[in-house]
């Protein structure tokens, strides 16, 4: 089979290094890739969101299967293009990736579906926006509605933060017309888990669970960031079979076929499991210490995601962790430079149970640099966290560029809870 996967991150090279493993697979190509999965794929040179010449490409080559990672694509309606002619595609169509591309659709779809959610008010004015957060005080979360590189959802601790956040999104329009519309919310309190579920018609099979590291800075300090590392299990009571029944039936009754993977952020609040926010795609980094657990084929999986024979398919997890460090350029979520060269990438790849994944990389005259803030991803697979854990960090060890940052506590946390 011939297998496409459209990305170039972190979370496509774990992808395509679980894909590279299947028995179906004859031959990978990856739009547009990073040097890391050009080891496994032919990198071809198209951008994630130009959809009819991919759909074009997959057309010509004969490819049997397209694995879609960017949650970009999928709201372009990359699954839609590639359905109109009769490609098969796993990945929700566009008006589906509206759980993750507008945060109004989600939040109403949520409401209208009881299913647990903090409770939120919507507007498309700066005026009812300020008179609801005077009405509810701080700490208030102010979401602004579209896709936002992830920059889109202040925590604000004060009144006038929050003013600021509504300033920002709907008068200046930081984020140009994703600022249309807001969602202010009740501030969750608990631990953050990511429960990433296969999810294809009536049929859903929720995945091993990972947790996310947001913050820059070790201690959970610092900015926001898209992810700075993430393990798997997370040895937490995470039971999200509720939250996903009710999503599919909503699901069902609003009539949106969604196949793909529905990725729900999760906070475990004093009164129960919430969904904070939806995702239509695999998480970046989850999915670097999630695929390695995988005991099933995952091509198999995506097929059976496409073509609606999910129910009769089996997940299997291998036991043991695994634990996921990413490397960013220094000054990472702000401004950073590229062009760092990376060296120790060889060495740290021949030690055992440790991959590392390619993100922000690029070749730049025979060598290797950085190309992004999120560098690379050194995921250790081991017995139990402590040793997965080791084992990503001396990887780490290894790599070097010019202003390299790392956090240094991945996985700390759940060093001393017990494994699920
Ligand atoms: P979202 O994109 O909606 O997941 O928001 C990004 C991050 O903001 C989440 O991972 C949480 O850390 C935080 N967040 C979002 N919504 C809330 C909320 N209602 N209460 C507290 N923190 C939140
Ligand atoms: N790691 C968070 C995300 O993929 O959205």
């Amino acid at each position: 089979m011939k297998i496409l996967v459209i990305g170039g991150g972190g979370r496509e090279h774990a992808l395509i290094w679980k894909l590279a493993q299947s028995r179906h697979v004859t031959k990978l190509f990856c739009a547009p890739g990073n040097p890391g999965i050009s080891e496994l794929a032919e990198c071809v040179p198209l951008e994630i969101t130009e959809v009819a010449k991919l759909a074009a490409f997959a057309t010509e080559k004969g490819i049997d299967l397209t694995v879609v990672g960017p949650e970009a694509a999928l709201c372009a309606g990359i699954a839609d293009a590639f359905q109109a002619k009769n490609l098969r595609v796993f990945g929700p169509t566009q008006s589906a990736a509206r759980l993750e591309g507008s945060k109004v659709f989600s939040k109403q779809f949520l409401l209208k579906h009881n299913v647990p959610t903090a409770a939120a008010g919507i507007f498309d004015n700066p005026v009812d926006a300020r008179a609801y957060v005077r009405k509810h005080g701080a700490p208030i979360v102010v979401k602004a509605d579209g896709l936002a590189a992830g920059k889109g959802v202040i925590v604000a601790q004060t009144v006038a933060e929050a003013d600021q956040a509504i300033v920002d999104i709907m008068e200046k329009r930081a984020f140009g017309d994703a600022g249309r519309q807001v969602v202010i919310e009740e501030c969750l309190t608990g631990e953050e888990v990511s429960v990433m579920a296969l999810v294809s018609g009536g049929a859903v099979k929720i995945l091993a669970p990972a947790q996310d590291h947001k913050r820059v800075g070790d201690g959970d300090t610092g900015l926001n960031t898209g992810g700075m590392g993430a393990y798997s299990p997370v040895g937490l009571p995470v039971d999200a079979t509720e939250i996903f029944a009710r999503t599919l039936a909503g699901l069902k009754a609003d009539g949106i076929d969604y196949r793909g993977v529905l990725y729900a952020g999760l906070m475990l609040t004093p009164t129960g499991v919430k969904v904070l926010e939806f995702n239509c795609r695999f998480g970046d980094p989850e999915t670097q210490a999630v695929v390695p657990r995988m005991d099933f084929d995952l091509v198999e999986a995506c097929i059976a995601t496409a073509d609606g024979t999910l129910e009769k398919f089996e997940l299997k997890w291998k036991p043991g962790a695994a634990v996921c460090v990413v490397l960013t350029a220094g000054g990472y979520p702000g401004n950073y430079e590229r062009g760092q060269v990376i060296t120790g990438l060889p060495a740290a790849s021949k030690l055992a149970n440790v991959t590392v994944f390619h993100a922000g990389t690029q070749f730049q005259n025979g060598q290797i640099v950085t190309a992004g803030g999120r560098v690379l991803g050194v995921t250790g697979i081991g017995g139990d966290i402590a040793d997965a854990m080791r084992r990503a960090y001396d990887g780490v060890k290894w790599i070097q560029f010019a202003g390299v940052h790392y956090r240094r506590d991945i996985a700390a946390r759940a060093l001393h809870r017990t494994s699920k």
